[in-house]
């Protein structure tokens, strides 16, 4: 099926199912632990054995040598896979990172060998065993440094060019009345999702069964196949629940290319999650970056001149962190440049991590946009609102599809209680508490792909519906559900949500914020094409039927719905396409951030007391799951402001704190109550559902509304994040 936009009417206004707050379906198998992930799978092949990953032991060079004769004699070993006897190993498209040393190590904990055992403990006490010998070599591993010595390029980014230039920046900002020049760093942010990476393989001849863990099947099978050499067709990969991702999942990561390997060479299956501390080292996170903002503005608040550079590391070849997309989209300005370098180092792979480019982005712009407010004399929310465009501002052909930003923040300043505020910092004081609050705005590109469905009718009345789309904890299964209940004119009962398996129709899975949107709409096309089977098989015309309670109903006629089915199960399969929408549209989610915060003036220890998103994503598919999008969002903004740092060995080069107890983020105690609530919108632009993901977008501008709100009752402006008490003082 063609989207053909804007959408006209469709089952999905009535609105009786989409929409409404239904608890995830999948949720008590989660609770009563009887969901299947990765590594918890029972109905196996005979024989399963571990594997152990040996991440290097240093952060640039090469490997010498590697003795595996004492660990190949410890008990229960049954094979040592190195780069010696592994065969050759291609990359994957998405990811820069080799997946195993092959002698030369690029990064700290890069795989160097996986230890099979007939037990897991056997294999990591035999890992242990390995000789590894190093030959050590200067690594970069200092951002900063990186930058002031080694000439950097310009690099392509996902999400857009590395440079855009709209007018002329350079002299309208020096013409600029009022102008503001800061820069800001953001640090290394690990995903620190709950369930590891995990993966259990095995060969059936030259087929490869992998029960793992990744948000996106169809990358998963590209990339596997890419690395193993292997045509794609001969991989069946499954990923039907997935304790969280965050990106760091969004394709083949150690994990899963170390259990094919080591199922291969001993001809079992083989269990392989990676350690909590492998984790950070070995695969992606987010990078560090340091971010230069100059905005020039007339006295009465127009932005006359926007600029924003990015800098951040990579592996060579590495991806640039896209900081600068949400200025390129968020703000009015005649005079724009954005700028991306990138310096290379020799530390894991920078790649995505929830709203890439937004989240470090707006870290630094929604401060800058503050610190430009308060230089005006303005409030911060009138700023706002004051530059606000209703047209891309670097293609002012493209329109936005839905654009609500204004009513997201005059909607937030009311509701929270906005106008208490006292602009001048410290004047809010309670004891020994400084009280402030602070604001950001927020955005996240809201994009759609082609998606396929298949939904079966059986004759009890129950749709089953598969596709490859993913559930990262974030109710995936429960939103598919509800789109064919609505479709098909029956409870969520009556549906089978079938996920996570590379065999169903293509989606492009849980990445992008683009999963909910993309997957129902594959799922509407199924069901479009599964109700006219319908119709057809008793004889309805299909223009005059209707859907409606467990039956179909046509004239006088009514039967129940499986009654299509009688003489068999009804089988379609769809796929929507979207042509070229997102050229003609400029497709993005917005919100609002507000935050209050106490600050103790004394110890420098830093509350947040309140917190209310505001937020603007089209159609909302399920009020449930998706406040908890944004709310979770909104702890994970919470540790990106105070908390979160991946501290960096620049000697040794790695990731020092690299477990959930030295990496920080916040817990129950850290969090208040938090207020999520959405704008009544709907966006016939995008797709049949008018809707839009919001997984992302919850994320993007807690940081800095926290940071503001911290400047605000003290007086201190932090640019440096997290904000940590230490920088109170
Ligand atoms: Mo997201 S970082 O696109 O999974």
């Amino acid at each position: 099926m063609k989207f053909d936009t804007p959408a006209t009417t469709n089952p999905i206004d009535r609105m009786t199912i989409v929409g409404q707050p239904y608890e995830r379906i999948e949720g008590p198998l989660k609770v009563t632990g009887t969901a299947t992930y990765a590594y918890e799978w029972k109905d196996l092949p005979a024989g399963v054995a571990y594997g152990y990953v040996l991440g290097a032991a240093i952060g640039k060079g090469r490997i010498a040598s590697i003795d595996a004769q004492d660990a190949l004699r410890a008990p229960g070993v049954l094979a040592v896979v190195t780069h010696e006897n592994a065969g050759p190993l291609g990359k994957g498209a998405f990811y820069v990172q080799r997946f195993l040393a092959a002698p030369e190590v690029d990064h700290y904990g890069q795989a160097v060998a996986v230890v099979v055992a007939e037990s897991f403990e056997g294999a990591r006490a035999a890992a242990a065993l390995v000789r590894v010998r190093y030959v050590r070599e200067a690594g970069a591993f200092d951002l900063a440094a990186q930058l002031e010595s080694a000439p950097v390029a310009p690099q392509a980014e996902f999400g857009g060019p590395p440079e855009t230039a709209v007018g002329d920046f350079d002299a309208a900002f020096a013409a600029a009345p009022v102008q503001i020049d800061e820069t800001y760093e953001t640090p290394d942010q690990a995903h620190a999702m709950m369930e590891p990476h995990a993966t259990i393989a095995w060969w059936d001849g030259d087929q490869l069964t992998c029960r793992t863990s990744i948000q996106q099947m169809n990358w998963g099978l590209r990339d596997l196949a890419q690395t193993l050499g292997i045509p794609k067709e001969t991989i069946h990969l499954q990923s039907p629940y997935i304790g969280g991702g965050f990106g760091g999942k969004g394709t083949v990561q150690s994990d899963l290319v170390m259990a094919a390997l080591a199922a291969r060479a001993v001809r079992r299956p083989v269990k392989v999650a990676l350690t909590r501390p492998l984790m950070f080292n070995n695969t992606i996170h987010r990078p560090a970056t340091i971010q230069r903002i100059r905005i020039g503005a007339t006295r009465d608040g127009a932005i006359t001149a926007i600029g924003h550079e990015n800098w951040n590391g990579n592996l060579p070849g590495g991806r640039t962190e896209p900081s600068t997309l949400s200025t390129r989209a968020i703000y009015a300005g005649a005079n724009r440049m954005t700028r991306n370098r990138l310096a290379v180092l020799d530390l894991a792979e920078g790649n995505a991590m929830r709203a890439p480019g937004e989240a470090p982005g707006l870290m630094a712009l929604e401060i800058a946009m503050d610190e430009m407010a308060e230089k005006l004399g303005m409030d911060p929310v009138e700023f706002r609102i004051r530059n606000d465009t209703q047209v891309d501002p670097e293609k002012p052909e493209r329109p936005f599809s839905v654009r609500n930003f204004v009513e997201c923040l005059r909607t937030g300043a009311e509701r929270f209680g906005w106008g208490d505020r006292k602009a001048t910092p410290g004047a809010m004081r309670e004891g020994d508490l400084l009280v402030g609050m602070g604001m950001a705005g927020a955005i996240r590109g809201g994009p759609i792909s082609k998606a396929g469905a298949r939904a079966r009718l059986d004759r009890d009345g129950i749709v089953t519906i598969e596709t490859d789309m993913t559930d990262i904890g974030t109710g995936s299964y429960t939103i598919v559900a509800q789109t064919a209940a609505e479709m098909m004119g029956v409870g969520i009962d009556r549906i089978a949500v079938r996920l996570g398996d590379s065999r169903f129709p293509e989606t492009p899975g849980s990445g992008g914020q683009q999963g909910a949107a993309s997957a129902t709409a594959g799922v509407y096309a199924a069901c479009v094409k599964l109700r006219e089977a319908v119709a057809q098989q008793l004889g309805f015309n299909s223009a005059e039927v209707v859907f409606a309670e467990g039956e179909v109903r046509s004239g006088n006629r009514a039967v129940p719905l499986g009654q299509a089915a009688a003489a068999g199960d009804l089988t379609v399969e769809d796929v929507m396409e979207f042509g070229d929408l997102s050229k003609r549209y400029a497709l993005q989610t917005f919100g609002a951030h507000f935050a209050e915060v106490a600050v103790d003036a004394y110890t420098g220890e830093i509350r947040v007391r309140r917190m209310l998103a505001v937020c603007a994503a089209g159609r909302i598919l399920n009020a449930m799951t998706a406040r908890s999008q944004i709310i979770g969002g909104m702890v994970m903004g919470v540790g990106a402001a105070l908390m979160e740092e991946m501290a960096v060995d620049k000697r040794l080069g790695f990731f020092v704190n690299h477990d959930l107890a030295g990496y920080e983020v916040p817990v129950h105690a850290d969090i208040p109550h938090l207020d999520a609530i959405f704008l009544d919108e709907v966006d016939p632009t995008i797709s049949p559902l008018k809707a839009k993901g919001v997984g992302e977008l919850g994320l993007t501008g807690v940081a800095p509304a926290v940071a503001n709100a911290v400047y605000n009752a003290t007086g201190i402006r932090v640019r440096r994040y997290p904000v940590t008490l230490d920088k109170m003082l």
